[in-house]
């Protein structure tokens, strides 16, 4: 009897365990981080479960230090899985913490415990740096090559763990025995470094040795002085570059010991002989020091070290992905040009550099320049790289293979032309290395339309090769800067293609210590142009677009807390220059490279007044200020910011609008924005979007919108009625339209719809990039509405789902899918037969409404029953052209009748 029970209770509680689990456990958003510096870490999970209608109804978290519990939370009856804050005893610098979480369901289940999972602490006080910042003992030569440290200690005893805390003036490599420390690179990253340089943590137990061990280091000048946005300007930050570094060594006796950057130190000079991320790097591998990364290499000739003092206070740990090698692409073809030139095509616009292999004499140059395009006959193409040189020359040793690749510089290239080579170049000699912020992918999206699928392509490739610890807005010519403008309107498809809440929630700090006392906002973040390059509307409303889509995407509320005073601050400065509510003052890009009559023959330029589209924007900041107040539960600020909404729109509608609703500037852009950010009474707002179809047409069936109008055209459409509309400009192939570089060959997205025009020559070279993600925003209508993936306006993190997709005959099948916080999305749709069906995934602790294309309620099938006769679904209302379903967690199968 007993033994009956205790197996009618295994099988039970095993039953139970089967139906619930947890996993993907996340600190701050990261697998098992190494180098948090918060005090209160915050936790995610994700529930899985093979039934539907999950919701978490408790959780329990316990947290480990050296397999003591030092926290647990006790069981919570809540159905929070995500940012879930630690709560226990302070934490403690340099650990290693534990924990694991277990959860109840809604169906009486609870889960096992989850796997452990990990976060190890960075320096939580100020005094853990006992490192001191060295510089090179010797006077720098013109060219700057970069300066290498090195430094040998003996570890007597039985190591248990050692970790270590880097970070650098200029770009940093660090080698533990010879073995590059982590496969980051461009560490530190790009802060505003006189007020923010991360450091990196890394756990080097495994490169570490009893015995003699040996450190070395070698530096760039990147970001803090290399050239960087006029010609000849460097320095911006400093004139030298430094080196800080702190190893701690936990012995199995207990002990502990720090290796310590310091006056003990030596330096001298390597191989990379000139490095900067425009021009690109030499190396002259004949003044490599052989073995000088190995124990008793003989460094007596080489020079001591200049400790220098800076500012502990602005380190901290690194919150974002590093940047990591991510893709490697052989080339497809060798060309040889009407210029005879050799060039090589990697088939791709990408990012990074060429590693290449070569034997020759002692003395042997490679010389590799890297270009996007080659030219209407044929030959390489550079002009529109402009000043930068992106150039990587390497010198040979001599004697067996040598293989070379740059450190701290990047290009971004589909073509290389081989100016130099020793011997015959063949094609498995070269492999181009794609780099970038190693964000984890989140979504997908596939159609039937191959052209749309590589738009899709060119829209990935375009965040790939510009999310480089900073959002750029190109990364090939002599700019590469963190142009707001660019970042703000590409964010929100930034999100659905990879998971970069870190990636922003960084770069947001910075942009918060680098927005002026005034409260305006720099062109770019980080700061690194003049006093005066600020406040642009559109561009620094990324002050408060950004913080806002990321809330709505991870459900981040903390992003709002840190930003609320710096979108406060730009809501009041935008005020501050305003004449009554007006804000017609100070210099704006406006819809920037929007459609211009003399790119081409038809239609007319679409120029949008720019103090229009301030005042939209200025709208619609304070829109979201308005919103983040209300999250917040800042009940004084909602109510005073809404009244100053209310009187923005009133200046917008005297000033901007004609009484039957007409726009001053009577482009695409305008109606668009007046419409997205509701500065329009109801009265009006259908026939402004009846004007805005009118003008499409009048461009025979093209857009001509710029970087502030694009990312919401389609929305626009959509919501008032003219989806058909929003799909005919998507499958528009001639230009102005997102498939005409397709037809012209593009690989990712291109800064001006007419970068290459119908003859194959070039609009100018001052603005032409082939790698300019802000047109890649269709990306987020392409998820919200072709796919139909969105979510209610007050769930974030898709909490609660909307499957809503627009059917549309360009397509025979959609599918799309999204890693949110809670788990996969997916919505995908097909026509055949007479029959459309849609299957959609909706995670555990989530649920959504699905909107199914249909008007015949009666015919509308779930898993092969009809929804009337369904037990467990129920249709929860109509929409015009829609049947709504609520549905619960789980994978759904809907069908009907197309008539
Ligand atoms: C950049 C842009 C940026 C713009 C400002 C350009 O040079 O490449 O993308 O937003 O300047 O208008």
């Amino acid at each position: 009897m007993k033994y009956i029970l205790i197996t009618l209770l295994v099988f039970f509680s095993n039953s139970l365990f089967a139906q619930l689990s947890v996993g993907q456990l996340k600190t701050e958003n990261l697998i098992d981080p190494v180098g948090i510096d918060l005090k209160e870490p915050r936790f995610n999970w994700q529930l899985i479960s093979e039934k539907r209608n999950v919701l978490q109804t408790a959780y329990e978290i316990k947290v480990f230090n050296n397999k003591k519990e030092i926290w647990t939370s006790g069981k919570k009856n809540s159905d929070q899985s995500i940012w879930v804050k630690y709560k226990g005893a302070p934490l403690k610098s340099n650990q290693r913490y534990h924990w694991q979480v277990r959860v109840w369901d809604n169906h009486g289940n609870i889960s096992a415990w989850s796997k452990l999972a990990f976060f190890h602490t960075a320096f939580l006080n100020k005094n853990d740096w006992k490192a001191r910042w060295i510089e090179p003992g010797f006077q720098e030569e013109k060219e700057r090559p970069s300066p290498i440290f090195r430094k040998e200690f003996n570890t007597g005893k039985k190591i248990k763990k050692a970790t270590a805390f880097i970070s650098a003036h200029g770009l940093y490599e660090a080698y533990l025995n010879g073995n590059k420390i982590g496969d980051a690179y461009f560490t530190p990253g790009w802060t505003s470094y006189n007020k923010r340089l991360q450091y990196q943590v890394y756990d080097v137990t495994s490169l570490i040795k009893s015995g003699q061990n040996v450190i070395g280091a070698i530096l760039g000048n990147g970001w803090y002085r290399g050239e960087l946005v006029w010609k000849n300007n460097r320095d911006i930050y400093g004139s030298d570059i430094a080196f800080i570094f702190q190893l701690e060594i936990e012995y199995k006796n207990g002990k502990k010991e720090k290796i310590i950057s310091d006056n003990t130190w030596k330096s001298s000079i390597g191989e990379i002989q000139f490095s900067e991320f425009y021009h690109g790097e030499i190396i002259d591998a004949r003044k490599e020091k052989a073995g000088w990364l190995n124990p008793n290499y003989d460094d007596k000739n080489w020079m001591g070290v200049k400790e220098v003092k800076h500012n502990m206070d602005v380190l901290l740990a690194t919150y974002n992905e590093p940047i990591k090698k991510q893709e490697l692409i052989k080339p497809i073809k060798i060309i040889k040009s009407p210029n005879n030139e050799t060039i090589l095509d990697f088939g791709q616009n990408l990012v990074g550099w060429v590693m290449v292999k070569a034997s020759g004499q002692s003395g042997d140059k490679i010389i590799l320049t890297h270009s996007e395009v080659l030219d209407k006959n044929g030959n390489f193409y550079r002009d529109n790289i402009r000043y930068a040189r992106q150039q990587n020359t390497y010198i040979l040793k001599g004697g067996e293979t040598e293989v070379f690749e740059p450190h701290f510089t990047w290009q971004g290239f589909r073509y290389i032309r081989v100016d130099e080579f020793p011997g015959e170049i063949k094609k498995e000699n070269f492999t181009a290395v794609a780099l970038h912020s190693d964000i984890r992918p989140a979504g997908e999206f596939l159609t039937s339309d191959s052209l749309i699928n590589q738009l899709q392509s060119n829209i990935r490739w375009g965040q790939k090769g510009n999310f480089l610890d900073v959002p750029l807005d190109c990364p090939q010519r002599d700019e590469r800067l963190g142009w707001t403008g660019d970042a703000q309107a590409f964010s929100r498809t930034a999100m659905f293609n990879y998971d970069v809440h870190n990636f922003f929630a960084k770069w947001l700090r910075d942009l918060e210590a680098d927005q002026q006392p005034s409260g305006s906002v720099p062109y770019v973040i980080p700061q690194v142009m003049r006093k005066k390059d600020a406040g642009s509307a559109g561009w620094a409303d990324a002050a408060t677009i950004v913080p806002w889509n990321l809330f709505l995407a991870y459900g981040d509320t903390l992003v709002l807390t840190q930003q609320y005073k710096s979108m406060k601050k730009w809501v009041d400065f935008m005020l501050s220059k305003s004449n009554n509510y007006l804000w017609n003052t100070g210099f704006h890009f406006g819809d920037w490279q929007s459609f211009r009559v003399d790119d081409d023959e038809h239609g007319r330029s679409a120029f949008t007044d720019k103090y229009f589209i301030s005042q939209c924007f200025m709208a619609y900041s304070t829109q979201l200020l308005v919103n983040a107040a209300g999250v917040l539960g800042n009940t004084q600020d909602v109510k005073q910011y809404s009244h100053l909404l209310q009187q923005i729109k009133e200046a917008f509608l005297n000033e901007y609008i004609t009484p039957n609703g007409a726009t001053i500037s009577n482009t695409q852009t305008s109606y668009v924005l007046a419409l997205q950010f509701d500065m329009l009474p109801e009265a009006l707002r259908q026939t402004a979007a009846d004007r805005l179809v009118k003008n499409i047409r009048a461009y025979n069936n093209h857009l001509t919108t710029g970087f502030l109008g694009t990312p919401y055209l389609c929305h626009v459409l959509t919501r008032f009625g003219y989806p058909e509309v929003a799909f005919e400009l998507l499958a528009q192939k001639t230009y102005p339209s997102w498939l005409y570089p397709i037809t012209m060959g593009a690989t990712t997205m291109w800064e001006r719809w007419n970068g290459i025009k119908p003859d194959s020559t070039f609009v100018s070279p001052r603005a032409n990039s082939f790698n300019h993600y802000a047109y890649g925003a269709i990306g987020d209508w392409m998820y919200r509405a072709v796919a139909g993936i969105d979510q209610e306006a007050d769930t974030p993190a898709y909490k609660r789902s909307i499957i809503k997709p627009y059917i549309n005959s360009n397509f025979k099948h959609v599918s799309a899918s999204l890693q949110t916080v809670y788990g996969k999305l997916a919505s995908s749709w097909k026509i055949a037969n007479g029959r459309l069906s849609l299957d959609v995934v909706i995670p555990a602790n989530t649920s959504a409404y699905v909107y199914i294309p249909t008007e015949s309620k009666g015919d509308v099938t779930a898993d092969g029953t009809l929804i009337s006769d369904s037990k467990d679904l129920k249709v929860a209302g109509e929409e015009e052209g829609f049947i709504i379903v609520n549905v619960g967690s789980g994978n759904y199968h809907f069908a009907v009748n197309l008539h």
